[in-house]
C-alpha cells in the first residue's frame, strides 16, 4: 500500500503529539515529534550556556548535537541526544520557559527541518509540530490543524504533568501556554500557522480516542486515493 506523509500542526498542548503517536501506532507509521527535536536544543543550550544572541556559539553548540529517535520497549518513540535519552528533562516546565525563544532562531530551524526532511523521505509518517504542513512538507498528502480552548489545554497539560508526578498551579501553565503560542505565530521564522489546505480540527469537547478515529479515517481516505 502507498504510504503518505500525515502533518499535524496547531497550538501548543492541543492533543498534537498524542494523536500523532496513536494514529501512527494503528496504521504501522513512524511517528516523529518535532517539537522535541526543539525541546531537545533549547537543553543543550541552557544547560551549555549559549547565548542566544551569538550566531558563532549557536552555530557551533548545533554541530555538537546528535539526536536520534528510538522505540523504547512498549512501542513508544524516545528522544536521544548524544546517546542519552532526554524524553524526560525535555518535558520539564524549564524547557518550556525557554523553548519558543530557541526556536525562533533561523540557524536552529534550518538544522531542524533539514533533519525533518530526511526522516520523512520514505513516508509513512506522522509528523507533528508548528510548521510540519506549511514548510517541512508542504506537500504533505494530509495536513490537519488542532486548536482547543485554553482551558482544556491547560487542563490537559496539567494532567499529563501530573502522571509525571509534578503539580503545576494551572495559571502558571495558562500563562506559559499563551506566550509560547504567542512567540510562536509572530516569529519572523516559519510561523506557527494554518496551511492553506489543511483541515481544523477543534479538539475541545472531542475525547482523544475520537480525535484519533476521524484523524485514521481521514488518513485511510487519502491512502486508498493515493493509490489510483
Ligand atoms: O507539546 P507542546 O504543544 O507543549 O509543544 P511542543 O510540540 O513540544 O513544542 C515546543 C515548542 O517548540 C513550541 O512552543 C515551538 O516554540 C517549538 N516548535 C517549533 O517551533 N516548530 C515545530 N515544528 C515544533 C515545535
Amino acid at each position: 500500500m502507498r504510504k503518505i506523509i500525515i502533518a499535524i500542526d496547531g497550538y501548543s498542548a492541543c492533543g498534537k503529539s498524542t494523536t500523532a503517536r496513536e494514529v501512527a501506532s494503528i496504521l504501522g507509521y513512524r511517528y516523529v515529534d518535532s517539537g522535541a527535536m526543539y525541546r531537545a536544543v533549547t537543553l543543550y543550550f541552557l544547560d551549555h550556556h549559549i547565548s542566544l544572541t551569538n550566531p558563532k556559539e549557536i552555530e557551533r553548540g548545533l554541530t555538537q548535537i546528535h539526536l536520534a529517535f528510538h522505540i523504547n520497549s512498549h512501542g513508544q518513540t524516545e528522544l536521544f541526544m548524544n546517546g542519552v535519552n532526554v524524553e524526560k528533562s525535555i518535558r520539564k516546565m524549564r524547557i518550556s520557559e525557554n523553548v519558543s525563544p530557541v526556536s525562533t532562531i533561523k540557524q536552529v530551524r534550518q538544522a531542524m527541518v533539514e533533519q525533518q526532511r530526511k526522516l520523512g523521505k520514505d513516508k509513512g509518517m506522522v509528523m507533528d509540530g508548528r510548521d510540519i504542513g506549511t514548510v517541512v512538507f508542504p506537500a504533505a498528502e494530509l495536513k490537519l490543524f488542532l486548536t482547543a480552548d485554553i482551558q482544556v489545554r491547560a487542563f490537559r497539560r496539567q494532567q499529563e504533568l501530573l502522571e509525571k508526578d509534578k503539580l503545576v498551579d494551572l495559571n502558571t501553565i495558562i500563562a506559559n501556554l499563551t506566550e509560547r503560542d504567542q512567540i510562536d505565530s509572530n516569529r519572523k521564522e516559519s510561523p506557527l500557522a494554518k496551511a492553506t489546505d489543511a483541515l481544523e480540527v477543534n479538539t475541545t469537547h472531542i475525547t482523544i480516542d475520537e480525535q484519533v478515529d476521524e484523524v485514521v479515517r481521514m488518513a485511510l481516505g487519502k491512502i486508498v486515493r493515493s493509490r489510483k
